[in-house]
């Protein structure tokens, strides 16, 4: 049970996206591993491509960083040339999933349907799913925002009901301030991760106050305290940031400060 004022716990998790090499990563981990060792209060994550789950098991092992995948498969296993299965990434330890980030659904035709049968996959084989949703700029300028978030919320809640919220992450990532430069301030942030954390509650109040809610899109080591410290965002979702061994370390101590300070 989720005890009245009993305080979420704040994230910072790397999205590597399609960067990296064993040796680039291997100078990032052990930095980040040995960077972060002290900060208790919040969640660090890595997202690294399939290739190198591996490695990120082998340095990992015993440090206070988790690991993860940037996608994975519905499916348990079959004719399915390239996918991923969920056993496959418990294998390697993997412990977050990342799913319906925007650059898969535009680039890779994701839909509501398969983000959320991933989800579930996900979920099923043990793996916190990290859900992303967001506005692109046209949609915003018509004042869509709440329609569209909404929308991919309700692609999850309506299909298995708000309890699947209970082991899951999710990060409200706008795609005009992702891979731009261009963050949203915390208020705009806040904004809508209120509104996320309000629609959740008129199914389950419970389910609502725990769920974490990261922002996600042009989070740095400058912006990220004041982005971390707003009521309903519970840390970040972080693109090019997390490439840069001091960056995301400055990023993980904002989060632990935050959660210290709520
Ligand atoms: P960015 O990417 O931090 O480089 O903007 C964020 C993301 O896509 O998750």
């Amino acid at each position: 049970m989720f005890e009245a004022g009993q305080k979420r716990r704040k994230f910072a998790v790397g999205n590597w996206k399609m960067n990296g090499s064993i040796a680039t990563n291997k100078a990032l981990l052990e930095k980040l591993a040995a960077g972060v060792k002290d900060f208790h209060d919040a969640d660090c994550v890595v997202c690294v491509p399939y290739p190198y789950l591996c490695q990120a098991q082998q340095l990992l092992q015993g440090s206070n960083i988790a690991w993860g995948a940037q996608n994975i498969c519905s499916t348990k296993n079959g004719a399915l040339t390239g996918a991923v299965a969920p056993h496959m990434l418990v294998d390697y330890g993997c412990r977050h999933v990342l799913i319906g980030h925007s650059e898969r659904r535009s680039q890779f035709h994701e839909t509501d349907d398969t983000a959320a049968a991933r989800f579930l996959a996900a979920q099923e084989a043990g793996i916190t799913p990290i859900f992303c949703m967001g506005e692109s700029a046209d949609e915003r300028d018509s004042d869509w925002t709440e329609y569209i978030v909404g929308r991919q919320l309700d692609s999850l809640i309506r299909r298995f009901g708000p309890y699947v919220l209970k082991n899951a992450i999710l990060a409200y990532e706008p795609l005009w301030a992702v891979g731009s430069d261009q963050p949203a301030t915390p208020e705009q942030a806040q904004e809508v991760h209120a509104f996320i954390r309000k629609r959740i509650a008129r199914c389950d109040a419970e389910v609502a106050a725990r769920v974490p809610i990261l922002y996600g899109g042009s989070v740095t080591a400058a912006n990220a305290l004041g982005l971390f410290s707003m009521p309903d965002i519970d840390g970040g979702l972080i693109g090019r940031a997390s490439l840069k061994a001091e960056e995301f370390i400055a990023i993980t101590r904002a989060a632990n400060q935050a959660a210290a300070r709520n």
